[in-house]
């Protein structure tokens, strides 16, 4: 089983005061919940445990836009030095491909791939899905089982977030960064309607911020 850092449902989190937040979503954000700096510690760890078990051979990282590319980005990176820093190394190629299922805070049943990379190129190869959370599962069930048509040779899944809620179907990614409460977050590529992919902190929307950017 996957390890992660708990955050508790009780988590009080930080002062929006204590951080550097766009000011114009000074008014639409509860607390800090994840700091930055903590995504990219865990990320750091998340680069090294995946390599450990993935180092063999190739890795294709295929990246789950949009909320997946700060989390993508940032981990290969942490990859890429370990790469550049070790004896042993793997070459790393992207892809990216993009899905939606969310309309304001909910999940849809209706999950869609519209756009991005062939699925078809990632035949025999060695897939690192790259995704920003977890809710339902229904996401990472439906790419993992068109996935499985196209013959990869081995596919894990990291997810920066995992979200504790009943409406789970029970799936759980290879990686995980963080276990969260189940409250709608935003922040570090996580948006709400397109809003709030431009703020480095993972934070908790308020009610008022759900009305206000509500389609
Ligand atoms: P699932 O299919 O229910 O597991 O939802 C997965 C997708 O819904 C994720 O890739 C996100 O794009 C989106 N999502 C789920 N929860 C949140 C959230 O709290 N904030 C922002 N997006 C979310
Ligand atoms: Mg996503």
């Amino acid at each position: 089983m996957a390890s992660y850092l708990q955050i508790a449902d009780d988590e009080k989190g930080h002062d929006l005061d204590l951080f550097c937040v766009p000011r114009h979503y000074e008014n639409d954000l509860d607390k800090v919940i994840i700091p930055h700096g903590l995504i990219m510690d865990r990320t750091e760890r998340l680069a090294r445990d995946i390599i450990r078990d993935m180092g063999g051979h190739h890795i294709v990282a295929l990246c789950v836009l949009k909320g997946g590319y700060k989390f993508f980005a940032d981990l290969l990176d942490y990859i890429k030095s370990l790469n550049q820093n070790s004896d042993k190394s793997v070459p790393l190629t992207v892809d990216f491909i993009r899905v939606k299922s969310y309309c304001n805070d909910k999940s849809t049943n209706n999950v869609k791939v519209i756009g991005g990379d062939e699925l078809s190129n990632l035949s025999g190869k060695n897939v690192l899905i790259v995704e920003d959370i977890v809710e339902t599962g229904r996401t990472m069930e439906t790419l993992l089982s068109l996935l499985s048509e196209c013959n990869p040779k081995m596919v894990k899944v990291v997810s920066l977030l995992v979200k504790r809620t009943p409406r789970s179907s029970g799936y759980r990614p290879d990686y995980i960064g963080f276990e969260v409460p189940d409250a709608f977050l935003v922040g570090y590529a996580l948006d709400y309607n397109e809003y709030f992919r431009d703020l480095s902190h993972i934070c908790i929307l308020n009610d008022q911020a759900k009305e206000k950017y509500k389609v």
